[in-house]
């Protein structure tokens, strides 16, 4: 919901961690868009070295839009992913969305209830810094309601929009057909 409210559709590249569950890419993939996958660090997150190599050797900005050379899609969002209660390092990473235009959705599923350990974010709640934070509440997480989750944002429109696709099935499938069939 939230890459097809941030206008995430075919072709376009979304930037996620190799270090994960399949579940994060597999939003991706219903968007009928393009993973491009990066190894992590030493906190078994994002590796924001990587990526931002990536972005400064092999894209480009043109027109308020980052586009990789060889391919000519453009890269529209990352999915860092704060794994084993730990986190990615969302200074450097806001830094570079702002640079390449990216927006951020936080896989903050294996940390909830976890806070950020660096200035200015200090103290605050996995999942709040991006764009937009996802938490899943499946059966194996540390809350559960069976199934389902949350996604959190400061943008109250946003979160109005989302509301409707959840209300919608039809229109939230209709990516996933295309990328199976
Ligand atoms: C990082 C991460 N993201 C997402 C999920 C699951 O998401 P969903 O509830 O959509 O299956 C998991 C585990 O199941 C996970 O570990």
């Amino acid at each position: 919901m939230c890459l097809r409210h941030f206008g995430i559709g075919a072709g376009d590249i979304v930037l996620v961690p190799t270090l994960t569950f399949i579940a994060t890419v597999n939003a991706v993939m219903y968007q009928s868009a393009e993973p491009v996958f990066f190894d992590c660090d030493e906190h078994m997150c994002l590796n924001l070295d990587q990526v931002e190599a990536y972005l400064s050797h092999e894209c480009r900005v043109e027109g308020g839009r980052t586009v990789e050379k060889s391919s000519g899609r453009t890269v529209k969002a990352v999915i860092p992913v704060h794994v084993f209660g730990d986190h990615c390092d969302m200074v450097h990473l806001m830094r570079l969305a702002e640079e390449y235009h990216l927006f951020v959705i936080e896989d903050a599923t294996e940390s909830l209830g976890g806070t950020f350990s660096r200035s200015p974010y200090t103290g605050r709640h996995t999942g709040t810094v991006g764009h937009a934070g996802v938490f899943s509440f499946n059966g194996n997480k540390i809350i559960t309601t069976g199934g389902g989750g949350m996604i959190v944002s400061a943008d109250e429109a946003a979160i109005a929009h989302m509301r409707d696709y959840q209300k919608h099935p039809f229109i939230r499938y209709s990516g996933f057909k295309k990328s199976i069939l």
